[in-house]
């Protein structure tokens, strides 16, 4: 089942997070302070009690999101959990009026597969920057894509 988050599904967020970053170094980890300040952008995917996979989306500007922290635990990936739970931030990004999501990634086989496309860095927003300033794998260590959908 796919739903937003809720605070008792940090842990477990954390969690997801920090053991992609162990096992693939795709997705940044987030602290605590981090997820609670940013519960509200995080969909789920639960079984059972278990929180196997989780996915944010992050409003930038007027009319721009991004999809974030995309995870699905390593034995139930192939399930379709990752299509839902972007499609769960895509159908949230319309209901708030936003119509153009990116995402940096190096999963760039999945995300065409939804419809998104390659897009240089500079014609994105330049609040994009600010994560990648933050970023510990910026310049020298970072192999993500932008790649944008319009809606
Ligand atoms: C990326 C990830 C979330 C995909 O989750 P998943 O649940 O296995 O993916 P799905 O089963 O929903 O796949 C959806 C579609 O994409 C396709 N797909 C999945 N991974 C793919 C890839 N690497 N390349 C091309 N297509 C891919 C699937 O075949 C499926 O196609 P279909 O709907 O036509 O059958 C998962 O592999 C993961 O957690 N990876 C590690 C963390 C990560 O890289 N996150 C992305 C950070 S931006």
């Amino acid at each position: 089942m796919i739903r937003k988050a809720r605070i008792d599904d940090v842990k477990a967020i954390h969690s997801l997070l920090l053991l992609t970053k162990e096992h693939d170094g795709l997705v940044l980890p987030r602290s605590f302070s981090q997820l609670y300040s940013h519960l509200r952008d995080f969909f789920v995917v639960v079984e059972g009690d278990e929180v196997i996979g989780c996915c944010a989306l992050n409003i930038i500007w007027d009319n721009l999101a991004e999809i974030r922290s995309l995870v699905v635990l390593p034995e139930h990936r192939g399930k379709k959990l990752g299509r839902k739970l972007v499609e769960a931030c895509l159908s949230e990004a319309v209901t708030l009026g936003i119509y153009e999501v990116y995402t940096l990634t190096e999963q760039t086989g999945f995300f065409a597969h939804l419809g998104f496309v390659e897009e240089g860095m500079e014609k994105l927003n330049q609040k994009v920057f600010i994560d990648c300033m933050n970023c510990p794998r910026f310049p020298d260590h970072c192999n993500e894509v932008a790649m944008v959908l319009n809606l």
